[in-house]
């Protein structure tokens, strides 16, 4: 095992945004058929406008996060500590700029409960 926390920081990692792309078979909501794969996109093109995908954000495919929904997608944004599901891809930018500020100049900001969640 290598503890890789010190070289992950030194390369400017902030936060990490959790995209829940789950599949199921079976007759319980999943996330893979509330357009998990397109928040993804929506979420790495987001930042890959403000170019900080990947360099601060590090944003990942997740299985399950426990919030499932037919009516969109669960997404986590750590260390801050949020949580939101029903997300669609249209809500990506509200969801993100609530999060980052629209040109992500709030990366790595603590968690914050006076963070305002995008109107639904
Ligand atoms: S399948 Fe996405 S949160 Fe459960």
């Amino acid at each position: 095992m290598r503890d890789r926390t010190d070289e992950v920081r030194e390369r400017g990692f902030t936060d990490h945004v959790l995209v829940c792309t789950n599949d199921r078979d079976s007759e319980y909501a999943a996330c893979a058929e509330a357009h998990g794969d397109e928040v993804y996109e929506a979420v790495a093109a987001w930042l890959r406008e403000r170019d900080v995908f990947w360099s601060s954000v590090h944003v990942a495919e997740t299985s399950c996060l426990g919030l499932c929904s037919a009516e969109g997608t669960a997404v986590a944004v750590h260390p801050r500590g949020r949580w939101y599901s029903d997300v669609v891809p249209a809500d990506v930018p509200a969801l993100l700029e609530a999060e980052f500020g629209p040109g992500a100049s709030r990366l790595g900001v603590p968690a914050d409960d006076s963070v305002a969640a995008p109107e639904p």
